[in-house]
């Protein structure tokens, strides 16, 4: 497989073409940005934690049947995906309030939800991603409303493995998104990346209920380094996926 031109630069990947029509060349960044990209750093092995962060999620997933674009790791900070047709939304679920939730309706971050909520952003930098539900995605043609409903039925599914994957590795899965796409067979998979970038990840380890966060919270709020988090994550998920007999590259 070769890697050819870049197609599209964001704020934490680079994505490249290659000889194959049907595969895309993904290069993680050590860039990490907050606010829209209002605070930037370069963050020495970011890059690589999280396209090794994002296999082992995506291989422990595929374990219990959940489909994604997901090849194989190619290189400490590569990784090659299926080329598919992305939805233009960022697809949030929260088990507990926090974030732009918890702000939104004054509640007290860390407060356990009645239920799980499922929510969409219009993916647009000119516009700050806003807030859209499937009416108006529907009404914009983003999507089919029999496509939101399997995408709200996949991510509802998907939230269930992976709290109790990081249940598993002691810690709370408070919130996260996800990206989901059709591929070349007009099948709806999950897509990009789950990384501590893209979750809310507390620590339930020590056990005294004082809130560590093990996500990229530490960046955006300026509560200390990321690294040894993101690492702390991944040797983690590592040892479950031994535990459950899951073969990561
Ligand atoms: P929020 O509380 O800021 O809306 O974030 C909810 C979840 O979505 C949180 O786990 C962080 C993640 N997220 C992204 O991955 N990208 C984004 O651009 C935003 C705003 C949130
Ligand atoms: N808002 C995104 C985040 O906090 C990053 C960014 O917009 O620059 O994850």
């Amino acid at each position: 497989m070769e890697k050819l031109d870049m197609l599209y630069k964001g704020k934490a990947k680079k994505l490249y073409s290659t000889d194959d029509p049907n595969v895309l060349w993904v290069e993680y960044m050590n860039q990490a940005t907050a606010g829209d990209g209002a605070k930037k750093a370069q963050i020495q092995g970011k890059g690589s934690l999280n396209n090794r962060i994002t296999t082992v999620l995506f291989r422990l997933l595929e374990a219990e049947g959940v489909k994604t674009d997901f090849i194989r790791r190619v290189s400490d900070t590569e990784q090659l995906n299926e080329k598919i047709s992305m939805f233009p939304l960022e697809i949030i679920m929260r088990n507990t309030a926090a974030g732009s939730f918890a702000k939104r309706y004054g509640i007290k971050e860390g407060t356990q939800l009645k239920r799980p909520i499922l929510e969409f952003c219009y993916k647009s930098d000119d516009l700050h991603d806003p807030f859209i539900n499937v009416d108006g995605i529907v009404a914009l043609g983003l999507a089919t409303d029999e496509e939101m409903a399997e995408v709200s039925r996949q991510t509802r599914d998907i939230s269930e493995k992976l709290t109790k994957i990081f249940h598993d590795i002691d810690v709370k899965l408070v919130d996260f998104k996800i990206e989901e796409g059709k591929n070349k067979d007009g099948e709806i998979v999950l897509a990009d990346e789950i990384t501590p970038d893209t979750c809310r990840l507390w620590d339930l380890k020590d056990g005294s209920g004082k809130v560590e966060h093990l996500d990229k919270d530490l960046f955006r709020r300026d509560l200390g380094d990321i690294i040894p988090a993101y690492e702390e994550i991944y040797k983690r998920l590592l040892a479950l996926a031994d535990r459950r007999g899951v073969k990561v590259e």
